[in-house]
């Protein structure tokens, strides 16, 4: 039974969590493969609804492993948190997996994420300030510390005093801030991996072992496409691969393993923190789909900007994922505009592009050029069928599939599980 890998394709927020929640009645792992806890979900448990960051959402459900892969950053505190606030409303927290080989966030990634973004001043990246840059950048410098050095009191404290020399001495004569303690840090740390201990796993092996025996796997990216490192709007992205060859590197898995890549596209774009956004729409129409939409970060809280679709951006996505369909969301928001905008093409310098810009000039500078159809103003919330969609907003639909060159298989038109069809 092959994998299945779901990807953002946008800047992130695009409702990857509810298409995670969809399809993890047909799974047995769900895992995150990248990422910390600059993520964010929502998800409705027992009749509270809850903020998991770190945890993948298949904790909710009874016969599903969660597994924190080993391209992921982990914040232990962080992680202790959810998992005590899951258990506080009777969610068993057994199962989970976290890899041995994952990164851990130290306190001095969070403060230096948060004083280098302040050194930046108006050229700043507005990061999510868990950490997440500065703790990949010391596991590529090979000076990170990582899970399973938590069970090892001798070598994690030999590892911290080595960078924390070096990373006091930036704090203090660089940045100005006190020099964190070492003996803190241990105690704290060691605490951490006590109770963490007994999910600590080799979570690739254990994944390889699921697939030989048909289990079905999930690979959940966190962020999106045009926050990657490498393929995104550089240096306005994260510090990891949220694309499909991530999760294949992340998980410890290889590419004969999947079979189907889902990219899960937002029937509008948003984006927190700064970055260009072609398609960035400032004015009333923009305003509807921020309030519509309640678009707020659900790590910082902070507005998200919104813009018309953008047929550009999926289909790079399409390229650089390999996707094999797409799950639309949000459809429901964009009841009531008079007119639905798609950018079909950007224009620089009178040379039009179809395919995203090479240079980062372009995409900063370009105009969009829009393809305009007909809206709807009927009421999307109580849709149930494909078939039932207004004539409009199948045309919409079908139209993002054409450019984007995947077919849409899921459309969703309300926050609930049963307001999803399939096409
Ligand atoms: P960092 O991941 O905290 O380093 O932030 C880098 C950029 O990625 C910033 O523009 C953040 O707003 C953005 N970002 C990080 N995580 C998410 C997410 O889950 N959704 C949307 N944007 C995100």
């Amino acid at each position: 039974m092959p994998a299945t890998i779901l990807v953002g394709t946008q800047w992130g927020d695009e409702g990857k969590g509810k298409a995670t929640d969809l399809l993890a009645d047909h799974m047995d792992y769900v895992v995150r493969y990248q990422g910390g806890n600059n993520a964010g979900h929502t998800v409705r448990a027992g009749g509270h609804t809850l903020k998991l960051h770190l945890i993948p959402s298949g904790i909710l459900y009874e016969g599903i492993t969660s597994v924190i892969a080993d391209g992921v950053v982990v914040d232990p505190g962080v992680l202790l948190e959810e998992m005590d606030e899951l258990a506080t409303r009777g969610i068993d927290t057994s199962r989970l997996l976290v890899s041995s080989n994952a990164h851990l966030i130290m306190p001095y990634h969070l403060e230096l994420d948060r004083v280098t973004e302040r050194y930046l001043g108006k050229l700043q990246l507005g990061t999510t300030k868990r950490g997440i840059g500065p703790a990949y950048a010391d596991k590529a410098a090979r000076i990170g510390l990582r899970i399973q050095d938590l069970t090892d009191e001798k070598i994690f404290r030999q590892k911290l005093e080595v960078v924390l020399k070096e990373k006091n001495a930036i704090l203090s004569r660089v940045y100005n801030r006190l020099p964190l303690d070492a003996d803190e840090i241990v105690k704290d740390y060691m605490g951490y991996g006590e109770r963490l201990a007994p999910h600590i796993a080799d979570t690739s092996s254990v994944l390889y072992g699921a697939l030989r025996q048909g289990k079905r796997v999930l690979l959940e990216g966190a962020q999106g496409t045009l926050l990657d490192l490498d393929h995104g709007t550089y240096p306005f992205v994260t510090s990891s691969n949220p694309v499909a060859g991530g999760a294949l590197v992340g998980a410890g898995l290889g590419p004969k393993e999947v079979a189907r890549v889902i990219g899960v596209t937002k029937a509008y774009v948003t984006r927190v923190g700064a970055g260009p956004f072609p398609t960035e729409e400032t004015g009333a129409a923009g305003e509807r789909m921020q309030e519509r939409g309640q678009e707020f970060g659900t790590t910082t809280g902070r507005r998200r900007r919104c813009g018309w679709f953008d047929a550009v951006l999926v289909r790079y996505a399409a390229r650089v994922n390999g996707l094999t369909e797409l799950f639309l969301t949000k459809l429901d928001v964009l009841t009531g505009l008079d007119r639905m905008r798609i950018c079909v093409a950007y224009r620089y310098e009178g040379r039009l592009y179809e395919d995203f810009p090479p240079h980062q000039t372009i995409v900063h500078k370009a105009e969009p050029v829009y393809e305009d159809l007909e809206g709807w103003t009927e009421d999307l919330e109580a849709v149930r069928g494909y078939g039932d969609l207004p004539p409009a907003a199948r045309k919409y639909v079908e139209r993002i599939a054409d450019l984007g060159g995947v077919p849409v298989r899921h459309v969703s038109v309300g926050p609930h599980r049963d307001q999803t069809v399939e096409t």
